[in-house]
């Protein structure tokens, strides 16, 4: 089992793979400035593996600091090599996600997300770390001409959050000295383990409702926006276009149960820890497509609560179809999503009615 450094491992993604994690007898550092999480995500994850304050302390410690700060990246990997417990591998989840938000603050995107990466690899390369698992997305692919998508479909970010993680995507090809070449496996000559994982629409929760995803601020995403719908938090729901190109007019995603993607993360750890030196590109998505009405359908099904929606135009940036060709991930990892959209939607409710205020409730 592994000493892994997880940066952003409170967030959304971070703290469902924590768990995973964990379950799976690896010892993590987590790295996250709680500038889009909480550290109660963290000891409710503790609470979910099962573990006593004793294992705990030993098991996961958690710093809080920003993934750019060169100070606290060498005080983890030295203190790590001096204790004979180096950190052997890096799974980074910290950035910054929000699109719209990413049209406004451009650099603060390329500083977190591009910078941030550039000085946690500096540190690997340093303490000759080489392995890293990286969360790419979906939206680095735009408005892609084909559906569904392998990862060689071309990269066209159209915004400023899409465009930083097409950046690092480089940057770590750079790395693995595997620069200009698109084809999902390579192999790396200078002893790098990269994989890059291109998320489709993570949604749902743990399913014990201890752990889900509390964004802060309005939500723009479907399943906050009609999970906080349901709880009365909000009282409108405006559905994007119903004239496109689709079955029933209304935008198809790929939607994939973050317990799926989390296992997906230590799948993709495990390709690396027992072969060779590669870059790894893999789509992490079903394969299957669902539009907001389906989704809304399926969701009112699972919560019991009648969602009013009203139909208005599309949302600048939005594309008709985004479903992903996730073949070539299924055969490298052994691995593939188990859930259903039913599932994310119950788990979702179970999440969100049990923690109206996310991680803010008085309660929790
Ligand atoms: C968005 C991001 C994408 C990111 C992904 C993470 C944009 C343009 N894209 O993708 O980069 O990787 O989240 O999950 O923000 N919808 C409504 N009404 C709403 C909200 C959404 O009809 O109030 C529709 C959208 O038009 C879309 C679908 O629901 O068809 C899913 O939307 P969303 O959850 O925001 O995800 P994406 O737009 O696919």
């Amino acid at each position: 089992m592994a000493r892994l450094l997880i940066t952003g491992g409170a967030g959304f993604i971070g703290s469902h793979t924590c768990l995973v994690l964990l379950n799976a007898g690896h010892d993590l550092i987590v790295l996250d400035n709680y500038s889009n999480s909480s550290p109660k995500a963290l000891e409710r994850v503790i609470e979910l593996a099962s573990l006593s304050l004793e294992k705990a302390t030993l098991r996961l410690e958690v710093v809080q600091g920003d993934v750019r700060d060169e100070g606290i990246l060498e005080r983890l990997f030295l203190e790590g090599s001096q204790a004979g417990r180096p950190i052997e591998a890096v799974i980074h989840f910290a950035g910054l996600k929000a699109v719209a938000e990413s049209f406004l603050k451009p650099t603060s995107y390329w500083s977190v997300n591009v910078c941030g990466s550039q000085a946690l690899l500096s540190k690997m390369e340093a303490y000759g770390c080489k392995t890293i698992v990286f969360s790419s997305s979906a939206t680095l692919y735009g408005a892609a001409k084909s559906s569904p998508i392998p990862e060689t479909a071309p990269i066209r970010p159209v915004n400023p959050y899409g465009a930083t993680k097409a950046a690092v995507e480089m940057m770590l090809a750079d790395l693995a000295g595997c620069s200009g070449n698109d084809a999902p496996f390579q192999t790396s000559q200078n002893g790098w383990r990269i994989a890059r994982l291109r998320y489709f629409n993570p949604v749902g929760a743990h399913p014990s409702g201890r752990i889900g995803e509390d964004p802060s601020g309005h939500p723009n995403n479907l399943f906050p926006i009609l999970s906080q719908l349901a709880i009365k938090r909000r009282s409108s729901f405006k559905v994007f276009g119903s004239d496109w190109p689709t079955p029933d007019g209304t935008g198809v995603r790929d939607y994939i149960h973050v317990m799926d993607v989390a296992e997906g993360h230590t799948a993709a750890l495990d390709a690396l820890l027992t072969s060779g030196p590669q870059l790894i590109t893999l789509n992490l998505g079903s394969g299957k497509g669902y539009s907001v009405l389906e989704v809304l359908k399926a969701f009112e099904k699972a919560s019991g609560v009648t969602v009013n929606y009203e139909l208005v135009d599309r949302r600048q940036g939005d594309v008709a179809i985004t479903v992903a060709d996730p073949q070539f991930a299924y055969r490298r990892l052994g691995w593939k999503p188990k859930l259903k959209l039913s599932d994310m939607c119950r788990d979702v409710w179970t999440w969100q009615s049990a923690n109206p205020l996310g991680f803010h409730n008085e309660a929790a």
